[in-house]
């Protein structure tokens, strides 16, 4: 069997990652979270002091984007890849509400989505690979063999989001919560460098009324005809 290349995309919580996961494991296919390495450079902007509330210093960033080494490494125990920034493990730190608020600010920068979408691409250039993000399906590989676009309402996102947080002891409100999900999306779909938008050979996906089993299997159809296509 050919390996293709699987593109999933869409709006922040629509359980992306989720699904992308399974389906790597599944068809034994490299999962790469374009999303955690936005969150990486958004953890180094913070902890060097180039981004708070007040003030975004992004020409420093940008200057400062050779030294921002971001790596995944495979965890046998979790069962997918966990990423590294300069060679520490910042896979749980990535995840907080605060590099949340910042992060569509640093993914709107056009040097880093130029250097992060070389370093995805080269990840993806033997195919086999399932990326999920935002420009995934439109600027990173156009030439996907199937292209996802996942939706749901905001409410629904929000109180996923916000239960997987709790479950990690983070102490946030579900206010907050929507609040953040809903500034994502207007950051992310309105920015002038490769804006959140369906590609227009994609396939959308409204999980508001699935169940991880049911979208799961949806795909993964969705998934093996394409294989079958390219194969024969
Ligand atoms: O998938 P996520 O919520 O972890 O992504 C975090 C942010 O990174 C998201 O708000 C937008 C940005 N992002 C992006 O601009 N392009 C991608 N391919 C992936 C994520």
């Amino acid at each position: 069997m050919n390996k293709i290349t699987i593109a999933i995309d869409g709006f922040s919580s629509t359980g992306k990652s989720t699904v992308a996961k399974s389906l790597a494991k599944h068809l034994g296919y490299v999962y790469v979270d374009s999303g955690a390495m936005y969150r990486a450079v958004t953890l180094y902007a913070m902890q060097n002091g180039l981004i708070d509330e007040l003030s975004f210093k992004k020409d420093k960033l940008a200057a400062k984007l050779p030294q921002i080494e971001i790596s995944f490494k495979f965890n046998d125990a979790l069962g997918f890849a966990e990423v590294y920034l300069n060679g520490v493990n910042v896979e749980h730190e990535i995840r907080t509400l605060e590099v949340s608020g910042f992060v569509s600010t640093i993914a709107a920068v056009y040097e880093v989505r130029k250097r992060l979408v070389a370093q995805q691409q080269q990840m993806g250039k033997d195919k086999g690979v399932v990326m999920d993000g935002r420009d995934i399906g439109t600027v990173v590989f156009t030439d996907a063999e199937l292209k996802l676009f996942m939706t749901a309402t905001a409410e629904k996102r929000a109180v996923r989001r916000y239960e997987e947080l709790v479950e990690r002891g983070d102490d946030v409100t579900y206010e907050d919560v929507l609040k953040n999900v809903q500034d994502r999306d207007y950051i992310d779909s309105t920015r002038k460098d490769s804006p959140l938008v369906k590609a227009d050979d994609a396939i959308e996906i409204d999980n508001s009324s699935l169940t991880l089993v049911e979208q799961f299997e949806k795909i993964l159809d969705l998934a093996n005809k394409k294989i079958k296509t390219y194969s024969s």
